[in-house]
């Protein structure tokens, strides 16, 4: 018997824990794999107006990793529900949307916008990309409590769509930052976007990105995006979707059983456009040679004690 991989985040009912990460996947890899075969795709962020992104170079390899500042290019909201979502047609797995604004107003803007948009299976509400500026902060959403809630909350009241809220790194507590969450009405909070970071070019003495900075991913991350998602496990009551450097089922499994009970994929599939469908496929094998029947048993269920 096949295993049960289907999981719940709030409403929404994923067919397996395996999701592809917002601005990762090109929707054209359609040629490559078969996208159906995945858990949700995330679609890029998209924000109230039109944002030109920022100047290149916007990617630079690093050690087991890579940086981005791409800083949320896209043609703003009204384009995507006239024309963006149009392109989406021949894709049958769930469609989540991220969002991202500079304040209550607009994510709770955004969040009406695409409440009706029938393609769109739930929202993800984007606090923590590191590229970007939110108008006058000078911090990200997602490193002060008071704000995540109140940006959370605004897009709760905008919208029945079950709600990620993607939190960042870059905190002392990301529990405390988690609860703020879903005290505002998340269904699942998504840990964790990109680590503030840079490189540079030691010939021509600049900086690596046209921005200087940006957001560093891929495997280099992977052991500091697990704690955290062990360290806010025990302390809520929503379910976490883990992600940072999972390239393989294994590091899919190792997040499960520090208790994210779905994962999103992002870099690796800049090396392996399939590696997500491997990792289901991994998953359900997994299941299968240690006799588990439903994936969710799994989640959280990391041995401690003597070793
Ligand atoms: C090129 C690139 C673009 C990204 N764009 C977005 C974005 O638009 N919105 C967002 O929430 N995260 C964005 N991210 C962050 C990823 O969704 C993910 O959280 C992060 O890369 C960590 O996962 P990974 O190590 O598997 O890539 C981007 C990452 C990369 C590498």
């Amino acid at each position: 018997m096949r295993p049960n991989l289907t999981v719940n985040i709030g409403k929404l009912k994923l067919k397996n824990p395996v999701m592809v990460a917002s601005g990762t996947f090109g929707t054209g890899y359609g040629e490559l794999v078969d996208i159906n075969l995945l858990g949700a795709v995330v679609l890029k962020t998209i924000t109230l107006k039109a944002r030109h992104g920022n100047p290149p170079p916007r990617i630079a390899e690093t050690s087991s990793g890579m940086l981005n500042s791409i800083g949320l290019e896209n043609k703003g909201v009204e384009d995507f529900i006239k024309n963006g979502i149009q392109k989406l047609k021949d894709i049958k797995a769930l469609l989540i949307a991220s969002i991202a604004g500079d304040d209550e107003n607009e994510y709770g803007t955004l969040a009406k916008r695409l409440n009706r948009v029938g393609r769109i299976a739930a929202l993800e509400i984007n606090l923590s990309c590191p590229n970007v500026k939110h108008g006058a902060r000078e911090s990200l959403i997602a490193q002060d409590e008071k704000a995540t809630y109140s940006i959370v909350r605004a897009a709760r009241r905008a919208t029945r769509l079950p709600l990620i809220a993607k939190l960042s790194p870059n905190v002392t507590d990301i529990s405390k930052i988690a609860i703020a969450a879903q005290r505002a009405g998340a269904d699942a909070v998504l840990l964790v976007n990109t680590f503030p970071a840079m490189a540079v070019d030691v010939d021509t003495k600049k900086p690596k990105l046209g921005n200087i900075t940006g957001g560093l991913s891929g495997p280099a991350i992977k052991p500091i995006a697990l704690k955290m998602v062990w360290d806010a496990y025990n302390k809520l009551d929503i379910p976490i979707i883990g992600c940072g450097g999972i390239m393989d089922t294994n590091d899919a499994v190792e997040f499960i059983l520090c208790g994210a009970s779905a994962v999103q994929v992002g870099t690796a599939t800049f090396v392996n456009p399939n590696a997500p469908a491997e990792i289901i496929k991994g998953i359900n094998k997994y299941c299968a040679k240690n006799g588990i029947n439903d994936m969710n048993e799994l989640v959280g269920s990391m041995k401690v004690g003597a070793l």
